[in-house]
């Protein structure tokens, strides 16, 4: 009797073992291509040290480097990153422009993000958020870099990424 119980035990350890196994592995592989997908059609990007990964970025009427931009214009950016399940819901944006290393901070809105303005969302993996950006008519007319940042509640930087742009009037 014990024994033929330890069997079934054992069987349906097995099966168990099989099924989380397959499942794990189906979820990695959709997940796999999913990422792929996204990263294929992500405008390319730098990362410059983020904690959370960012699978595809967005910048409106951009799609080749540098991201030409036209002063006064605001222009719509998208990112989806993996939050790895930490349900981030706020986030400070941190922008600059770079034009031969001189650093100024751009107009960003809104900012914060939270939960006010539904700029932060799940998405079917990770999270994603808009925010817009303003070209002031201040910045040169030029070949630069748009540089990224943002941080949660406690100024811990969580996404980081560089693109090259053109200024234009
Ligand atoms: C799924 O992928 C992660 C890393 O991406 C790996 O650690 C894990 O072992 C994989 N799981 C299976 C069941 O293949
Ligand atoms: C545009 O740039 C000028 C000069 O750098 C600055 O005074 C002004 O506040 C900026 N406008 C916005 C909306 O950031």
């Amino acid at each position: 009797m014990r024994g033929a119980t330890v069997y079934y035990l054992k069987i349906l350890l097995a099966i168990c073992t099989v099924h989380e196994m397959a499942g794990g592995l189906i979820r990695n592989t959709t997940d796999a291509a999913y990422k792929k997908y996204l990263s294929l059609r992500s405008l390319p990007f730098e990362d410059c040290g983020s904690l959370y990964r960012v699978n595809y970025l967005d910048i409106e009427s951009c799609s080749t480097l540098p991201c030409s931009m036209k002063r006064n214009a605001i222009i719509k950016v998208t990112v989806l990153f993996d939050d790895n399940g930490n349900g981030v819901t706020f986030l400070k944006h941190e922008v600059r422009w770079v034009f031969n290393y001189i650093k100024t901070q751009a107009a960003i809105s809104p900012d914060p993000c939270d939960g006010d303005h539904d700029c932060i969302m799940s998405a079917s993996d990770g999270k994603t958020y808009w925010a817009n950006i303003f070209v002031n008519e201040t910045l040169p007319v030029m070949r630069g870099s748009m540089l990224w940042e943002s941080k949660d509640e406690c100024n811990q930087n969580l996404i980081c990424f560089e693109v090259p742009v053109l200024i234009t009037v």
